[in-house]
């Protein structure tokens, strides 16, 4: 922590300085703007006010013409400009670089998980790299909460029952806060904790220097099989009571109504909680839903153990 008066959080992030510059500029149209109006109020009540001898007659024609395009236009170009830069940088947030270090996410009244790639999870605390794109899928385990790191300048809501995501990429090593920053009830202040940012190696150092649990994969497959997913989802060819799942993330699916959706995330997510929402053509709705008997980590798991059916495939790569 430096001496000097901050007026923002440090910028330990790429986006950071772009959304200051942007914070700037709005914080610096507004003082002007404000400035010269309440000047010209001031001025002309001074000037105009009653008993003082000055020219009232109106203004030729002409120039009135020239002032309403000028009080048009000039407004027009701040106000797009706001429009413009404000919306690049939204796209640039909303849009992690492909390759990014994925990292799952789970909020619940208080507290986070968050869980590498790797199998390593750890609560409030997050050990990241710096210098690399990192991703956070998120979900909530009851009730509406918001991921925010004040020094990266991202913040997102993380909602129950829907995957929502956030990116950043850290640019100085260091310990940051992270915060909830949604009411989320009693215990919403406490719902807090540190990013970690280390050099590549250190974080390496640091993941193999915990037992990691089993991997997502590892763990979806287990949980795939103590439920006996596979007695109706055999793939590999055999014409199953239920669809193969091989090779299945990424691609349409076409449904017993007539509509194709993408089999994503939130796809599949739903066909396990809610498997008669959608019902692919030539398949009877007869699977149970899972709601209830599997938590949202395991309906994670499942679905990164679907993902790596699709991954060993040689066609349909997923970024
Ligand atoms: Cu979780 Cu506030």
């Amino acid at each position: 922590m430096n001496t000097e008066i901050q007026f923002q959080p440090e910028q330990a992030s790429t986006l950071a300085p772009r959304v200051d510059a942007l914070y700037y500029y709005l914080t610096g149209v507004s003082v002007f703007m404000t400035l010269l109006i309440a000047t010209l109020i001031v001025f002309f009540a001074i000037r105009y006010r009653r008993g003082n001898k000055v020219d009232r007659s109106p203004l030729d024609l002409r120039y009135q013409k020239w002032m309403e395009v000028i009080w048009i236009a000039v407004p027009l170009v701040i106000v797009l400009s706001f429009f413009g830069w404000g919306a690049w940088l939204y796209l640039e947030q909303a849009r992690p670089p492909l390759g990014a270090l994925e990292i799952q996410v789970t909020g619940k009244q208080w507290m986070w998980k968050f869980q590498h790639p790797q199998g390593n999870s750890e609560i409030n605390d997050l050990h990241v790299p710096v210098g690399r794109p990192i991703k956070l899928t998120m979900i909530s385990e009851d009730v509406i909460h918001s991921m925010y790191f004040p020094a990266f300048r991202v913040k997102h809501d993380v909602l129950p029952g829907r995957y929502t995501g956030l990116w950043f990429e850290a640019t100085r090593t260091g310990q940051y806060h992270l915060f909830c920053a949604e009411y989320c009830g009693a215990g919403h202040a406490v719902m807090k904790g540190t990013v970690t940012v280390m050099e590549p190696s250190d974080y390496e150092a640091w993941l193999s220097g915990r037992v990691p649990d089993q991997t997502p994969v590892e763990a979806g497959k287990a949980l795939f099989e103590e439920m006996r997913c596979a007695s109706c989802h055999q793939g590999g060819g055999t014409q199953g009571r239920g669809p193969s799942l091989v090779n299945l993330f990424g691609k349409e699916v076409r449904l017993k109504d007539g509509r194709t959706v993408i089999a994503n995330e939130e796809y599949l997510r739903e066909s396990i909680l809610t498997p008669a929402a959608k019902v692919v053509v030539g398949y009877e709705p007869i699977m149970p839903t899972f709601q209830g008997q599997i938590s949202e980590e395991g309906v994670r798991d499942l679905i990164a153990y679907i993902k790596s059916l699709a991954e060993s495939a040689p066609t349909g790569e997923e970024p």
